[in-house]
């Protein structure tokens, strides 16, 4: 009180609410200060609540996908992400092309960087991904090897990169997209292994981290529906064959025009964590390259589905982790993937805020979880 003008609260007090209340909002929306504002308060403005700050008071994690060489190139990229994210998954950088290009040889200096820029920041890394069906590299895709030599491949692969990180890297997708729609999706490792590639490699994993918690993680499967049950019936027979799961990655790349109900989501969620499982929604983005209406109503349709899923999350304890699959429209993968140009994220190429952000800082603010870290 001692340090604010008198005068200037009282002038303050005389101004109906309303209008300071507007003129807060335009100041925070603006950055412009109020003309009654300048004069004589030295008290400092509230710092507007980022997404990092709002989730790390409910101990809760809201994270993104991160691109290595944005995050060394961009100050703007790099400066977003520590002041808005406590968890990041590396993009590429952790895949099996990128850390055993040459059988045996392995090459982690991308992903030290991200694990190195985390650990600077206090972030959680989600360690993305010891086993898929692609992203592969060359001397695996087009050898020829026995059953016996494929195993010691993955299981030297998964041993030497969940042991490089060990207390540094406490989440990893152990097994990525394994389901097809129903039964289990054809690989190499399906074909030269069998359907244990998949008990297999999490024991590995477990043995080469026994603090690290694993996650199986898919996409298509979040709501409720054949591949959600079948991944469902996936871990479930896993937990009862003893194998160390410990939860589930809800991918959820999703668009305006195709997404699953959020009841379904819910149910979904519960089921598995009634298994004991923890959830994590682990690659949102929204595509909007096909809804025909204007921007503005595609990126406030976008910011309704953001927000919903994130307080579908935080409505379930055994939901974590709500991380996304990039956070500026600058650096998705969608356009690429697509063919398309498209505006997935919560930040524009600018890394200014679009609603989808708003709609998170509210989910977040409305909630009044108190979670387990
Ligand atoms: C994508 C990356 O974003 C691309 O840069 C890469 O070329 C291919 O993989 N599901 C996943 C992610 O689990 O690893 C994928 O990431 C997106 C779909």
């Amino acid at each position: 009180m001692e340090s604010v003008n008198l005068e200037v609260l009282q002038r303050f007090i005389r101004l109906p609410g309303i209008l300071l209340i507007l003129g807060i909002a335009a100041c925070s929306l603006t950055g412009i200060q109020t003309p009654i504002a300048k004069p004589a308060l030295t008290v400092q403005p509230a710092q507007a609540p980022t997404l990092r700050s709002l989730a790390q008071s409910r101990r809760f994690y809201i994270g993104t996908t991160v691109n290595v060489n944005a995050l060394r190139d961009e100050a703007a990229y790099s400066a977003t992400l520590a002041r808005e994210f406590n968890m990041v998954t590396p993009e590429v950088s952790m895949k099996f092309s990128e850390t055993e290009p040459q059988r045996g040889i392995f090459t982690f200096a991308q992903a030290d960087y991200i694990v190195a820029f985390a650990q600077a920041h206090q972030m959680q890394v989600r360690g993305h991904n010891l086993v898929w069906y692609t992203d592969l590299p060359a001397w695996l895709t087009n050898g020829k090897f026995t059953r016996a030599e494929l195993i010691t491949m993955l299981r030297d692969h998964i041993i030497t990169e969940v042991k490089r990180y060990r207390g540094q890297v406490n989440i990893w997708d152990v097994v990525n997209e394994a389901m097809g729609d129903g039964t289990l999706r054809d690989s190499i490792w399906l074909r030269g292994i069998g359907p244990e590639y998949i008990d297999m490699a999490f024991q590995w994993a477990r043995e080469a981290n026994p603090q690290a918690r694993l996650f199986y993680n898919d996409y298509g499967g979040e709501g409720l529906g054949r591949k959600s049950d079948a991944i469902y019936a996936l871990v479930k027979g896993m937990l009862q064959r003893g194998v160390p799961l410990d939860g589930v990655g809800l991918q959820m790349h999703i668009s305006l025009n195709s997404y699953p109900n959020q009841k379904d989501v819910l149910a979904n969620m519960q089921r598995l964590a009634a298994l004991g499982l923890e959830v994590q929604i682990t690659e949102m983005d929204v595509k909007t390259q096909d809804d025909a209406r204007p921007m503005q109503a595609k990126l406030a349709a976008q910011a309704q589905l953001y927000g919903e899923m994130l307080q579908t999350c935080l409505s379930v304890t055994a939901c974590t982790a709500f991380v996304m699959w990039g956070f500026t429209d600058a650096h998705s993968w969608i356009p690429a993937f697509t063919g398309r140009p498209d505006y997935p994220l919560i930040f524009d190429a600018l890394y200014r805020p679009k609603p989808a952000y708003f709609a998170l800082v509210q989910a977040l603010s409305q909630s009044t979880r108190v979670g387990v870290k």
